[in-house]
């Protein structure tokens, strides 16, 4: 029988990558039904990466998606932004018209929360590509969505790739390390997408030439992005293309059977600052603690590219 429809909430701070992610998920309209996309302070501040999510929104056709901001800025850290990375503006690389679409009212925190309370329990996904003070904040304000949610899919951390922004931490956890472990606690079920998943995604000359090659503006929007968002990478690791990391997350949905993982006990540093951030990752079983992580060690990166570029090339 065909799966239920995947209902997800999209909490991001875009980022390339996490545009790359969006359109996937707006792509997959038969399999997915975003019901609403959240900004968060991360790559840049918090109104740039509302601008850049209602730019991708347009850029897709799809207008009729929800965009609301969510928090300034981490729980207890000062904010620290990648634009090193993303470029000034956080998604540098094509020149995308002003946004016609505008932000909806309410807080995005408030808005995850009545969402997971409006729809039945265990049927609305969170998909985290940026750092989880959202999603935090929700947990904390609204204790009981906690059981409703059928389980957050984010990207984040690693164990066998170390860290990227610093020797031991990923970014996104890196930003928030206090609402990565609030996260981390609830006991909502968790899958992880880490940099020993995503380090192995590179964008390739041959793969941006495949997405400049759709014959449609997203795809054409696509390849000067990761174009642009590659370059970094590529000096830092001498790699042929850069990791693309957050679009994994809506490709698990779409096609889990492309990722391989196991269930282990993560675990979050929040008390020393050289390792601040870091996801202790209990891979091999030792500490006997709770395995709450569904964490996706491998991935077919084939299969994952394909599926973008079928699903891009539907939209606009
Ligand atoms: O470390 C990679 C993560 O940090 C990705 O989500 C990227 O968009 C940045 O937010
Ligand atoms: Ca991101």
């Amino acid at each position: 029988a065909k799966p239920m429809r995947r209902k997800i909430i999209i909490d991001t701070d875009p980022g390339q990558d996490d545009a790359v992610a969006i359109l996937l998920a707006l792509g997959s309209p038969a399999e997915i039904e975003v019901l609403g996309i959240v900004a968060v302070a991360g790559n840049v501040g918090l109104k740039q990466n509302a601008r850049n999510a209602l730019q991708v929104v347009e850029l897709s056709g799809r207008t009729d998606i929800a965009v609301h901001a969510g928090c300034e800025g981490p729980m207890r850290r000062k904010l620290v932004t990648a634009e090193y990375v993303h470029g000034k503006t956080g998604l540098d690389g094509p020149t995308l018209p002003e946004p016609k679409i505008r932000l909806r009212e309410q807080h995005g925190v408030d808005f995850i929360i009545e969402t997971i309370r409006r729809e039945p329990a265990k049927t609305v996904t969170l998909c985290a590509l940026g750092p989880l003070t959202n999603v935090a904040m929700a947990l904390v304000k609204a204790p009981d969505i906690c059981e409703r949610v059928q389980e957050i899919v984010l990207m984040g951390g690693g164990l066998f790739e170390g860290g990227n922004i610093t020797p031991a931490a990923e970014f996104n956890i890196y930003v928030d390390p206090e609402a990565a472990d609030v996260a981390f606690h609830s006991g909502m079920p968790i899958t992880q997408a880490p940099l020993d998943l995503t380090h192995s995604m590179l964008t390739t000359r041959a793969r941006i030439e495949r997405f400049r090659g759709l014959g449609n503006r997203t795809g054409t929007a696509t390849a000067e992005m990761l174009e642009f968002f590659e370059r970094f990478d590529e000096q830092k690791y001498g790699w042929d293309g850069g990791p693309l990391h957050d679009p994994v997350v809506i490709a698990y949905l779409l096609k889990p059977e492309l990722f391989q993982g196991r269930h282990v006990n993560v675990a979050i540093e929040t008390g020393s600052e050289l390792t601040r951030g870091m996801t202790v990752v209990d891979y091999w079983g030792v500490t006997g603690r709770t395995r709450n992580v569904n964490y996706l060690r491998s991935g077919d990166a084939d299969g994952f590219y394909e599926l973008l570029f079928e699903r891009l090339a539907t939209l606009a």
